[in-house]
């Protein structure tokens, strides 16, 4: 017997062919394989382009963290472009700027030229970051679509562990991340530029996959939208194309109008789509994946260590994925938000305790640093990788689905645009704010996180639709 929890909603699509489906998705999911490899590429190079470029630690922080303003530039005008020249071609769009980017920051001469290939590579990596989601959504029938949206997740976390391992192999292959590799050029400039290989094959693979049938219809190009369902739909394909036609002004563009409701202010929906944005940077994870060296030493393990550490939890992150991609259509988004938030409280809330418990010592440069015992120690790195575990098989995967499918055809391209903008300014604020924050006490920047993940479940209980198996044209 099918319990009433996991039978297809109402409407739900019948038969499709799942082999194209996947085909389709992880060819779009590529993006985040780039969004995750660009946004991690840095760490291996940081310090030996500090060190030519002549950086002091401010200049260095912007170097890093500007990227991340281009990714809030490209998510916002990728989701406006999208409606207007496509999802295929705003994949293109995005590869470009990766391909260039990725040249253009291996051949940098100082620090603003290097900012600026950061902040173009940014368009594409905040471009890539809506485009995937929106279109995996829009091609993906209803009972399979938070396992084909948490590809983009389980590219995201394979991107990063990727670009770990490269910037490994190349700092280990020329003896330093400093020294000349080939053609006269440091290793760390390769790092930037091997990024240039998956970002060509992005763009090109981008132009084998058809358009989105929600697009299409919207343009008034039912002939081929009923083409492309085809190829995804074994059935009910009429039912789809009605469906779609009803939820869609042809030929007309959204606007801001749309996402206003009819007393003035954002749409509802939309605010959701922005807190889920918030609270999925708010627990902090991105400080365990950029500054996890910095992190792991701040306590006094050392520097050999602390890179292991880093690969423990970029795998771990990889795995859970895989737990997240088993679950998501079964027992739906919510609950696994709901636990996801549940496991992130208890495991930040442990390394906030352990980090206030750590002794202050003076070591040889006359600074006060917090050192753990080796069990604290252990228990901070179990905490650590419980966090990852709680976060990697729930908020992480589930809030680009999420985003992908909560809103309605009309304002989706524009809505996820500004929800992934607002993710983009959230995750700048926490990487910014690390140092100073942990600058106070470590257990002052994790006392932080942990009222944020408290909060979000809350937040989830309250505010957040399940969406699971709905089509997308009935969404509100
Ligand atoms: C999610 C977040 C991203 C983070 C990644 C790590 O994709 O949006 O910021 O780096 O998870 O797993």
């Amino acid at each position: 017997m099918t319990s009433p929890a996991t039978a297809p909603a109402p409407g739900a699509d019948g038969g499709y062919h799942i082999a194209k489906v996947v085909q389709l998705a992880v060819v779009a999911a590529l993006g985040g394989f780039l969004f995750g490899f660009d946004t991690s590429v840095i760490n291996g190079a940081v310090d030996p382009l500090a060190d030519e470029f002549g950086l002091g630690s401010g200049m260095t922080g912007f170097t890093v963290s500007s990227a991340l303003l281009g990714c809030m530039a490209g998510a916002y005008l990728a989701g406006r472009l999208a409606d207007r020249i496509g999802r295929i071609r705003v994949m293109v769009l995005a590869s470009g700027f990766f391909t260039i980017s990725a040249i253009g920051s291996g051949l940098a001469f100082g620090a603003w030229d290097m900012i600026f290939w950061r902040v173009l590579g940014g368009l594409g990596v905040g471009a890539a970051s809506v485009i995937a989601p929106a279109y995996i959504a829009e091609i993906s029938p209803a009972p399979i679509r938070g396992r084909m949206g948490s590809l983009q997740q389980l590219a995201i976390v394979i991107g990063i562990f990727v670009a770990l391992l490269s910037d490994f192999a190349l700092a280990a292959a020329a003896g330093g991340a400093a020294e000349e590799l080939w053609f006269g050029l440091a290793a760390w400039r390769w790092m930037f530029i091997a990024e240039a290989i998956p970002a060509v094959a992005y763009g090109v693979l981008a132009l084998t996959i058809p358009e989105s049938p929600r697009f299409l219809i919207r343009q008034g190009d039912e002939r081929t939208a009923r083409e492309v369902l085809s190829e995804v739909l074994t059935t009910g394909i009429d039912t789809r194309i009605k469906e779609i036609k009803r939820t869609i002004a042809a030929d007309r563009r959204s606007s801001f109008a749309d996402l206003k409701k009819p007393g003035g202010g954002l749409l509802p929906i939309v605010w959701i789509g922005v807190a889920l944005s918030v609270f999925q940077q708010f627990v902090g994870i991105n400080v365990i994946f950029y500054y996890s060296t910095t992190l792991w030493q701040a306590v006094g393990i050392s520097e050999d260590e602390a890179l292991q550490r880093t690969v423990i939890t970029s795998v771990t992150n990889i795995v859970v994925t895989v737990v997240a991609i088993a679950l998501i259509d079964k027992i739906g988004r919510r609950l696994l938000l709901l636990i996801g938030s549940a496991g992130m409280t208890v495991s930040l809330g442990i390394m906030a305790w352990v980090f206030s418990q750590a002794d202050i010592v003076v070591n040889s440069a006359g600074e006060s640093v917090p050192v753990l015992s080796d069990s604290a120690a252990m228990t901070a790195l179990v905490a650590a990788n419980a966090f990852v575990v709680f976060f990697g098989a729930s908020w992480g995967p589930a809030v680009w689905v999420l985003l992908g499918e909560m809103f309605n055809n009309t304002i989706r391209s524009l809505a996820i645009g500004i929800a992934a903008a607002a993710q983009w300014l959230a995750n700048f604020a926490i990487s910014t704010s690390f140092p100073s924050m942990a600058d106070i006490g470590l257990w002052f920047a994790y006392g932080f996180y942990t009222f944020f993940a408290l909060l979000s479940f809350f937040f989830v209980m309250r505010f957040v639709p399940e969406t699971k198996g709905k089509e997308l044209e009935d969404m509100q």
